[in-house]
This record gives structure tokens, sequence and C-alpha cells, in this order.
């Protein structure tokens, strides 16, 4: 049977930027505090995990650094004996201030979400001010010199924004020493880009070949869809995650867990487990959570993430899921 080792957890649905493909301009639909899983909760819900062979851990949002004590949470998934990783995927903004915390309580590795370096479009994309650009790459240094080590940085594909941008980030990579990741635009959570703006990785791939000569596959160390390569004549290492053009839902490892504890099976897909409710109700037992847990993940076998979303449509929004 294939294996899941890897649990997603979003923290929060809240976030302090209103990125246009992820959050509604003044969304106020936020999960309301009682329904947010406590610290406690999370960490019992990865203790039960551990038991099917999760090893590694990503924390997500929304923003996870806006939650309160997010370095508590970490300190207390590292103790977790079976927990090898812990890492965290952050717009940035937050990072140069918690980066020391964060490490210091148990953080492995990094991803930043970044869609554009160029600021006033950047401004646009995520409904910020123009600090905010300049923050985040000051984020990303410290990320660095944290030791966080690879720092990954996450850029959704948009037609018409930023493939004009496609060299400027391989660049960006080498200069500084970041993997960059294209990922394609996914038409979760309702459609604040439309298919127009799809981008699919294959063209990326060809504008990169064009201006810098071939890309050389690097070795597979783990599991997952993201695919990384060097770029000849660079030190750029940049990854694709063809989230739509690949048919990778045989390769999967991972499960998602939402703020409000849904077990989701796959990203694209409403299908949902309610761990919470197991949680909180009286008769609550470990042992039943296990069980619970053991029957979904045999249940994603059966789980096709492209079928899932062209029949029924992704209604459960981005910042809900942390991507
Ligand atoms: N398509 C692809 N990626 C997305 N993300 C958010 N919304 C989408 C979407 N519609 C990405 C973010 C972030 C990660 C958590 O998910 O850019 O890097
Ligand atoms: Fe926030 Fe990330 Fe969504 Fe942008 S993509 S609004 S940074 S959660």
């Amino acid at each position: 049977m294939k294996k899941i080792e890897y649990l997603r957890i979003s923290v929060t649905d809240r976030c302090n930027f209103r990125c246009r493909y992820c959050m509604p301009e003044g969304n106020k639909e936020f999960i309301p505090h009682p329904e947010i899983l406590r610290y406690e909760e999370i960490i019992e819900i990865i203790k039960a995990f551990t038991d099917f062979g999760v090893k590694s851990v990503r924390l997500t949002g929304g923003e996870p650094l806006v939650r309160k004590g997010i370095e508590d949470l970490i300190s207390m998934i590292s103790e977790i004996p079976g927990i090898e990783e812990i890492s965290l995927t952050t717009n940035g903004f937050f990072l140069s201030e918690k980066v020391n915390r964060l490490k210091k309580a148990g953080l492995k590795r990094v991803n930043v979400s970044l869609d554009t370096l160029n600021p006033e479009k950047f401004t646009y994309l995520t409904r910020t001010n123009r600090s905010a650009f300049f923050r985040v790459l000051q984020g990303i240094e410290k990320a660095k010199e944290a030791g966080l080590y690879p720092v990954k940085v996450n850029t959704v594909l948009i037609k018409g924004f930023n493939d004009s941008e496609v060299e400027h980030f391989v660049k960006f990579s080498e200069e500084m020493e970041v993997e960059v990741r294209f990922i394609e635009l996914m038409p979760v959570g309702g459609k604040f880009f439309s298919e127009e703006h799809f981008i699919p990785i294959s063209e990326v791939k060809a504008i990169i070949e064009k201006s810098f000569g071939k890309l050389i596959p690097k070795k597979v160390k783990k599991m997952g869809p993201a695919k990384s390569f060097s770029v000849t004549g660079t030190g750029a290492v940049i990854g694709f995650i063809p989230s739509i053009s690949e048919h990778f839902c045989s390769e999967c490892n991972r499960v998602r867990l939402t703020s409000d504890g849904k077990l989701r099976l796959c990203l694209m897909s409403d299908r949902e487990i309610d761990l919470k409710a197991i949680l909180r109700s009286r008769s609550y037992t470990f042992e039943e959570l296990k069980n619970e847990i053991g029957k979904a993940l045999i249940a994603k076998l059966g789980i096709d993430g492209i079928e899932a979303l062209e029949k029924l449509g992704c209604q459960r929004k981005m910042f809900t899921i942390g991507g």
C-alpha cells in the first residue's frame, strides 16, 4: 500500500495578504475561532498519524505566522516521536522577525510564496503595499541566515501576469540561492483567475531551455509532485509542480488537515472527514481517532483529484486548505 508520510496542517484561514487567486477582497467569511483546532487537538491528531507512518509535517494557512504562539506549536510537534521534519509555507511577511524563534522551536525548512519580482505587480496581486514586497525578500534572506536550508520559493504561474518573468526567476534562483518552484494555477475555491490565465509547465520549461539550455533532472529524494532540475550554465535549481497538466495522483503521499479540523484526502476533492467532531465528542478515545484516520487513508487510494475536480469542482476556498 502506498504510504502517506506527509501531513499538511492549515493552522488558520486568516491572512495579512489578500492574493487575488486565493482570497476575495474584503473577505469576511473566516472560520469562527471556536471552530479552529486548538494546539492540543492538532498535537493529538499528529500523534495518531505517526502510527500510520507520517514523518513530516508542514504548517500552512491562510498565513501560519499570523497565528499566536506558532513557535509553541512547533516545539510541541518536535517532541512527538516519529516526526522527523517540520516545515512551513508562508507569505514571508513576518519571517524576518520570527525566523530565529521558529528555528529554535524546531522548524527545519521554509517555503515562501512569491509570484512576481516586480514590486508594483506584487502590490497588485497581494493587495498589500510596496513595503510588503521588500519585507518578503528580507524574510527569505533571514531564513537562509538562520540555516533553514534549502529555502524554496513558490511561484504560481499566471498568464499575462508573470509569464514574462520566468527568466528573471531563474536568475533570482541563482543569485539568492533558493529553489524557485513554478506551480500551475488551480481552479480551486472559485475562479478569481479564469482558464485563460493558465500556463502549462511545459511552456515554462520551453522558455527556460530556450534562454539557458537544457534542464537536467535532479535525483529524486522524495515522493511527491514537485520535480527539481538544474539549469545548465547557471547555479539555479528550479522545481515544477504540474498540478493540472500531469496526472500525479498515483504518486501523492500527503493528506491535509484544515484549520477547522477536517481531514482532506485530496487538495482538489471536497471529500472530508470531520476529525474535530471525533475529538470533541463526549465519548472520545484515541483509538477511535486512529480508526477513522485508518479508514480515511484507505479511502484516499480510490481518489483521483482531476476527476473529482471535473465532476464536482472544489468549493472550499484555497485559504482554508493551505495549498
Ligand atoms: N493555484 C495554485 N497555487 C495556489 N496557491 C494558492 N492558491 C493557488 C491556486 N489557485 C499556493 C500559494 C502558496 C501555496 C500555499 O498555495 O501561492 O504558495
Ligand atoms: Fe494569504 Fe497565501 Fe492566500 Fe496570498 S495566497 S492571500 S499570502 S494565504
